[in-house]
């Protein structure tokens, strides 16, 4: 695609609306109504994540988990076509992932970039389980940036330095990264919600799958276990094209810019960072997250 078209692309795209303060985009917005009415089923599992937090990590090993380890089943379409989000949509797909949600046959696996205060209310209702899983705010802010160079799906982030600005903010699609993380960790201690952390699964990959399943209320043999962590590892993700989104058009994310599938690797934030733009985030951090028990682990 000519870089003019791309780019007209980009800005057709990169309109983000607000809901109740939180910048969305537009299509969550223009199907606000339906997402605040969907119908949660008591067997749901949602996996809740802030973007670039290890979403599609997890749901691999999620789906691995579902499919006792059978690897050919959870190669049988795109991580992006085999479990929906609740109020996103790729925007190359014709169908809303909203009404293949709707039309899923239980158990459904539903997706979820959305803070825990504008959740579908009936989720709460149906006590369904949720995974939520968190990632230290500066990989995730690296991981974001890039991400937004290689997508038509989100603005422009001009600099690293522009878009740590926007980020601390909060001025970001998802918005606060701060107000999520501590949202969904004050929901925990009333719902189902099992509270992971992307370090926590990278450092121990088998004690966070038995987690997962104890959660589940689920057990897998050993065996299992260990073919879970070898197919969901950086490694062999990357190279699977069912789970690395190279399948997805060139138009939408464009992997010539940056992979997906990109460090996968706590402390990247060090080659990206400048001494200066640390200090800055550092001290806002130190402010955003005063008085909350929850703590992150910046390297492995
Ligand atoms: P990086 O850009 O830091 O590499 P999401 O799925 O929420 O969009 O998150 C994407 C981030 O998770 C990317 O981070 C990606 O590389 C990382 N990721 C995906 N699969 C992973 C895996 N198996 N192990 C570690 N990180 C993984």
């Amino acid at each position: 695609m000519a870089q003019a078209e791309k780019m007209e692309k980009k800005s057709s795209l990169m309109n983000v609306l607000e809901i109740d303060g939180v910048p969305l985009p537009v299509i969550s917005k223009e199907i606000w109504a339906r997402v605040c009415h969907f119908q949660a089923r008591p067997d749901d599992l949602i996996l809740a994540t802030y973007p670039k937090s290890g979403t599609t990590w997890i749901h691999e090993i999620l789906d691995m988990i579902h499919n006792v380890g059978d690897v050919e089943k959870c190669q049988r379409a795109t991580s992006t076509d085999r479990h929906p989000f609740i109020e996103l949509t790729f925007t190359h797909k014709e169908k809303l992932d909203l009404d293949w949600a709707i039309e899923m046959p239980s158990p459904r696996m539903l997706k979820t970039h959305l803070p825990s205060h504008l959740i579908p209310p009936s989720i709460w209702k149906q006590n369904c389980k949720i995974i939520y899983v968190a990632r230290n705010p500066k990989d995730c802010l690296v991981s974001f940036y890039h991400f937004h160079r290689m997508t038509s799906m989100l603005p422009d982030p001009q600099s690293l330095e522009k878009f740590l600005e926007k980020f601390m903010a909060g001025n970001v699609v998802c918005g606060s990264w701060y107000d999520h993380v501590k949202g969904w960790w004050a929901a925990k201690d009333k719902h189902q919600i099992l509270y992971l952390f992307y370090e926590d699964v990278k450092k121990n990959p088998k004690r966070e799958i038995h987690k997962m399943l104890e959660f589940l209320g689920k057990t897998l043999s050993e065996e299992v276990i260990d073919k879970i962590v070898y197919h969901t590892s950086f490694d062999v993700m990357k190279q699977n094209p069912m789970a690395n989104q190279t399948a997805l058009p060139s138009h939408i994310f464009d992997h010539s810019i940056s992979n997906f599938m990109r460090k996968g690797m706590p402390g990247d934030w060090k080659n990206h960072f400048t001494v200066a733009m640390n200090e800055t985030f550092d001290k806002h951090y130190k402010k955003m997250m005063a008085g909350t028990t929850l703590t992150f682990c910046t390297e492995i």
